[in-house]
């Protein structure tokens, strides 16, 4: 595995583990099988409500809570109480301390909950704390007027997102890139499909997953790409055997279309629907 290391000094494993719309007996054998694969980054969030099947997914994986690298998140809605939610996060996920806590929408009151979260990992709760979703303008304000400098800020980022010109403002503020729907959320999307994709898969042996995670990889991009596969899964994190070279990186590079695929919700209310499933 290769780590990015935070602004904090905190290592942070450059593959993880997605798990948003995994609930029940799905999402704990999923995250089982991950352990199992060799992943030890985790990524839940308060909104996906399936923070204690995670917990249960790790329990029976029966790995030494000290090995994994847990990333939750606080929903916009608990932003009031945001140290009361993340306490329950602990309880979910049955563990004494998170390694990176995320507010996960600039909406409402993210100031508040910034401090609150500024709080926990003063007092040694969190290791690291960061963002998701946050514009270049909303992060710069939030770094400007607050004690803490995100570690990383979570945002959809895949091939035909690849977020350039955020990533120019995040490099220049030392806050990690990390990829959420690093595969465009699945195989009904084009993007497995790209010739320039497929040509490189048949090159290194390696499936145009594969390829698309490479690439976000090798930009110093965390990645965390879901699935309920185990041969998905096992391959998801089966990506350090080979590297693209220059020509090849600015090959896909190019097929960037600077939109996210699944939408940029504007309004509180469009978030909530989309987590709605
Ligand atoms: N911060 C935020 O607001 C936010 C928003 C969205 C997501 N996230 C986080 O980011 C994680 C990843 O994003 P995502 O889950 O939306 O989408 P994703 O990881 O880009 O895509 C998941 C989809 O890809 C398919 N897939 C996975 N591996 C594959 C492979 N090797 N070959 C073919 N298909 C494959 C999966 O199907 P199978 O199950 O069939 O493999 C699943 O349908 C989430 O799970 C969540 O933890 C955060």
């Amino acid at each position: 595995m290769e780590y990015l290391t935070l602004n904090n000094g905190v290592q942070m494993p450059l593959v993880g583990f997605g798990t948003f719309m995994l609930g029940g007996e799905t999402c704990t054998n999923a995250v089982a099988s991950a352990i199992e694969s060799g992943y030890r980054m985790i990524d839940t969030a308060e909104a996906y409500g399936n923070e204690k099947e995670v917990g249960e997914g790790i329990k029976v994986s029966g790995i030494d809570r000290k090995e994994l690298f847990l990333v939750t998140k606080v929903n916009f809605k608990s932003y009031e109480n945001a140290e009361r939610t993340v306490l329950q996060s602990f309880k979910n996920l049955k563990t004494d301390y998170i390694d990176l806590l995320l507010l996960h929408w600039p909406f409402a009151n993210y100031y508040s909950a910034w401090r609150s979260l500024e709080k926990l990992y003063a007092d040694g709760k969190i290791r690291a704390i960061g963002v998701s979703n946050f514009e270049p303008d909303q992060l710069l304000d939030l770094i400007a007027y607050n004690k803490i400098v995100p570690t990383v800020n979570q945002i959809e980022t895949n091939l035909y997102c690849q977020r350039s010109i955020e990533r120019s403002w995040m490099d220049k503020k030392q806050v990690a890139h990390m990829a959420y729907a690093p595969l465009g959320q699945g195989n009904r999307n084009e993007m497995f499909g790209e010739p320039a994709v497929l040509a490189l898969a048949k090159k290194y042996g390696k499936t145009p997953a594969q390829i698309l995670l490479r690439f976000l990889t090798q930009k110093g991009i965390a990645v965390i790409p879901r699935s309920t596969q185990p041969q998905h899964i096992k391959e998801n994190f089966d990506l350090f055997d080979f590297s693209l070279n220059d020509e090849e990186m600015e090959k896909l590079s190019g097929l960037d279309r600077r939109e996210p695929l699944i939408g940029k919700p504007e309004t509180p209310e469009l978030v909530e629907f989309s987590l709605t499933w």
